[in-house]
């Protein structure tokens, strides 16, 4: 595993993962959009309908497309809570932090990524799969080479991440839908990406093409230390775990580790995206909110693997 500081040392990677994915398939784009979604009820193929205002299937399960354009594919029985996934409070800290470019180097480490599986003259399916407010989805949009050969789908359990995520980036398709049991049809997708979101390896690899890339983000041992301090009398390092599921053969891994100084608001929004915001007391809030300065590590793990075994 390599370990970077900063995105200006990307490129020294990169050349060595672009000879190992040379060889690699990367299959053109085939499935009509038509057939891309099937009925979260039944599972037949979605169809849109010449209204152009819901999709349908043959059992006459129908799904209205929103003002903001996005689909909400969850049926009640998927959904465990009133509001499953992040909270619109979550979603607006999300975006208030990610908008401040902190985490832009590792966003175009995931472009470049991408770029390397998506050769000029070749279309690819791609799902952004958790993709809260949409903003890798934006970025891949915004800094991969060949942005407009890729078709762009996300999705999370959250409505107000699906609708924030449709209303700024009208060319991808978003979707209300649980990675648990996704609403798409098999074999469609050439990369899935999946960033600090939970997915469930049997669905990854049915939506997947065969030779199809997974790109996941987590975090690395060290990730947001300074935060962790304050809130844990001892903070431990995180311990990450084999981000290549079964059915995946792991191509290559990349650390990137940077320090970010948030002002005091861009620090609770920090904190409430996290998982441990819940154990922020009062006085947790107060001190972190009262340093004039706080220099913070990150530190992400992207992995790279390619589904190699598709009837198992
Ligand atoms: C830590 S956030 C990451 C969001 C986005 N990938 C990012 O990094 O900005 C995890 C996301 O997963 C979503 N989520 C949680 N459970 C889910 C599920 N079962 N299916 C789909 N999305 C889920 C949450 O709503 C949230 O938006
Ligand atoms: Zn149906």
């Amino acid at each position: 595993m390599s370990c970077l500081r900063g995105d200006k040392l990307l490129n020294r990677v990169l050349p060595s993962i672009n000879q190992l994915l040379k060889f690699l398939p990367v299959q053109p784009l085939v499935i009509a959009s038509n057939s891309l979604y099937i009925c979260p009820v039944c599972r037949e193929p979605l169809q849109l309908q010449p209204s152009a205002k819901n999709y349908a299937c043959l059992h006459h399960h129908s799904f209205d497309v929103a003002k903001e354009g996005y689909l909400n594919l969850l049926p009640v029985q998927d959904k465990h809570s009133k509001e499953p996934g992040d909270s619109k409070l979550m979603m607006m800290a999300r975006r208030l932090f990610l908008e401040a470019g902190f985490y832009e180097p590792m966003a175009k480490a995931v472009a470049m990524m991408i770029d390397v599986g998506n050769t000029k003259g070749q279309g690819i399916q791609l799902l952004d799969l958790g993709c809260g407010e949409g903003y890798y989805s934006r970025k891949i949009a915004g800094f991969c080479k060949h942005s407009e050969q890729i078709a762009l789908q996300g999705i999370d359990i959250a409505k107000f991440a699906i609708a924030a995520a449709a209303k700024k980036q009208p060319q991808a398709q978003f979707v209300v839908a649980s990675s648990n049991r996704l609403p798409y049809a098999d074999q469609v997708f050439d990369v899935v990406l999946r960033v600090f979101a939970p997915s469930d390896n049997d669905e990854l690899k049915r939506v997947l093409k065969p030779s199809g890339y997974l790109l996941t983000v987590t975090p690395g041992p060290r990730h947001l230390w300074q935060l962790k301090e304050f809130i844990y009398a001892e903070a431990k390092e995180h311990v990450s775990e084999n981000e290549v599921p079964q059915g995946f053969e792991h191509l290559t891994t990349q650390r990137i580790s940077y320090k970010i100084t948030p002002n005091p608001e861009q620090r609770m929004a920090l904190l409430q995206m996290t998982p441990f915001a819940w154990r922020a007391n009062e006085s947790v809030l107060q001190a972190l909110g009262s340093v004039s300065e706080l220099e913070i590590e990150t530190d992400f793990i992207l992995t790279l693997s390619l589904r190699t075994r598709p009837f198992c």
